[in-house]
């Protein structure tokens, strides 16, 4: 059993996590869930410490990586790893704009975030520097394929030991990138909530820190750099609408949360927040579904059957604060087909040469449904959220193009294609 550190050395705001539904206070450690009633436990910090301290200047002056932001993170001491995570490219695009009708488009291309192409390296990054500060050795998650990549990756390089649970139907390319990593790769029989469920009791039995369970507080955190970065990279001001995808329902929350605390700290103006938009696969959208029925309960899909694997959560643990981050800014969400999701991606490829896996699809074919729908505020950006990189899902990109039959290495075969154009 790893030994774990319950107090460590730490500002203040990292001594405690604070229930998201009662507000009773606890100690800092793994632990994800209120002893009171149950909710899930967040990190809170002391904003008003960090007015005119955490400045533009300051930030602008530190490496272009997620650590930039660390006042408005859950670690205690210089970071060990991460040092080339996050600060990926915000993007214009004006034809994919043009053709979904939507003026001043922009794209936050985690598809290239580093080490794993996805934009849970964020998240690992900071989970994996909280296990460190807490003496945990063993590290590992329940996952629907870009966590196990990344946690498998970072542990690597962090030199810890990972174990990583995942639903056996996962994309082979998702698989091959985990395991290259030395990490002990468990396959389970039955969907992403098994695998889920599975997990909270292996961390309560051996201890170890499975980020997105016993660490999640510290872990969910990660996803505001995104929302850090967004601003920074539109010169400090706000967007007018975010597109994001949702599978647990953590990044939307989360973005919300990272724009309200760059409000409170002073880094921005005060003024309208953005309007947040989700998306999900119509195969599995238990977040849609409540959303557009008007209900505040998220009811579980037992068994999800999209080609959005990466989003394939069929119980979210977020989906009640996904659906107020959504409803709270004036946002709102849509649920897309498979074969939306593949056009999604044809189209994002095609017209800006980025490409996607599935979760970039939704966003994509998301945002069409919602331009057509007229849902976005007219008076500033509009950022898609593409989170995941095309190489790991290309089984669903093999239908947005014809291969033809090889050719002779000759001119006039050449001729010939040209003609027929
Ligand atoms: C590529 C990609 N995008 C988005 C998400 C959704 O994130 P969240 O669980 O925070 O809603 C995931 C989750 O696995 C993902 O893999
Ligand atoms: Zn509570």
């Amino acid at each position: 059993m790893t030994e774990i550190q319950t107090k460590p050395a730490t500002p203040d705001s990292l001594d405690t996590l604070r229930c998201r539904l009662c507000g009773e206070v606890t100690d800092a450690g793994p632990y994800h869930v209120c002893e009171h009633c149950f909710g899930p436990l967040e990190v809170g910090y002391d904003l008003e410490s960090l007015r005119g301290t955490l400045t533009r200047e300051l930030i602008r002056s530190r490496p272009t990586n997620l650590w930039r932001y660390r006042e408005l993170l859950p670690i205690g001491t210089d970071p060990v790893g991460g040092h080339a995570v996050g600060w990926t490219p915000l993007l214009p695009a004006p034809r994919l704009g043009e053709a979904l009708g939507i003026e001043d488009l922009w794209i936050k291309a985690d598809s290239s975030n580093h080490p794993t192409q996805s934009f849970k390296d964020r998240v690992v990054a900071i989970a994996l520097q909280r296990a460190h500060e807490f003496g945990i050795k063993v590290v590992g998650c329940a996952s629907t394929g870009n966590l196990a990549n990344s946690v498998a990756a970072q542990a690597a390089a962090a030199g810890l030991e990972a174990w990583i649970f995942i639903p056996e139907d996962l994309e082979p390319e998702k698989v091959t990138a985990t395991g290259v990593h030395g990490a002990r790769l468990v396959r389970i029989r039955g969907v992403y909530d098994d695998v889920n469920r599975l997990c909270a009791e292996v961390s309560d039995r051996f201890g170890w820190g499975i980020v997105n369970v016993n660490l999640r507080p510290y872990y969910a955190e990660g996803s505001k750099t995104v929302g850090f970065e967004i601003v920074e990279q539109l010169d400090w001001s706000l967007p007018a609408n975010v597109v994001a995808p949702m599978a647990g329902g953590s990044l939307i929350t989360k973005l919300g949360k990272s724009f309200r605390e760059f409000g409170e700290v002073g880094l921005i103006d005060d003024g309208p927040k953005p309007r947040l938009f989700g998306t999900q696969a119509a195969g599995c959208a238990p977040i849609i579904n409540a959303l557009h029925e008007g209900e505040s309960r998220v009811r579980p899909v037992r068994e999800p059957k999209t080609i959005a694997r990466s989003l394939a959560i069929g119980n979210p643990a977020d989906g009640p604060f996904a659906l107020q981050a959504m409803l709270d800014s004036g946002g709102w969400g849509e649920a897309v087909s498979d074969d939306e999701i593949v056009e999604g991606i044809r189209l994002l490829a095609s017209l800006e040469g980025v490409f996607t896996e599935t979760a970039g699809g939704v966003v994509v074919a998301g945002a069409a449904r919602l331009a057509r729908e007229g849902r976005f505020a007219s008076d500033g950006p509009t950022v898609l959220c593409i989170t995941g990189n095309g190489l790991k899902t290309p089984d669903a990109a093999r239908s947005t193009f014809e291969l033809g039959e090889p050719i002779e290495p000759r001119l006039s075969e050449v001729e010939r294609l040209a003609e027929g154009m």
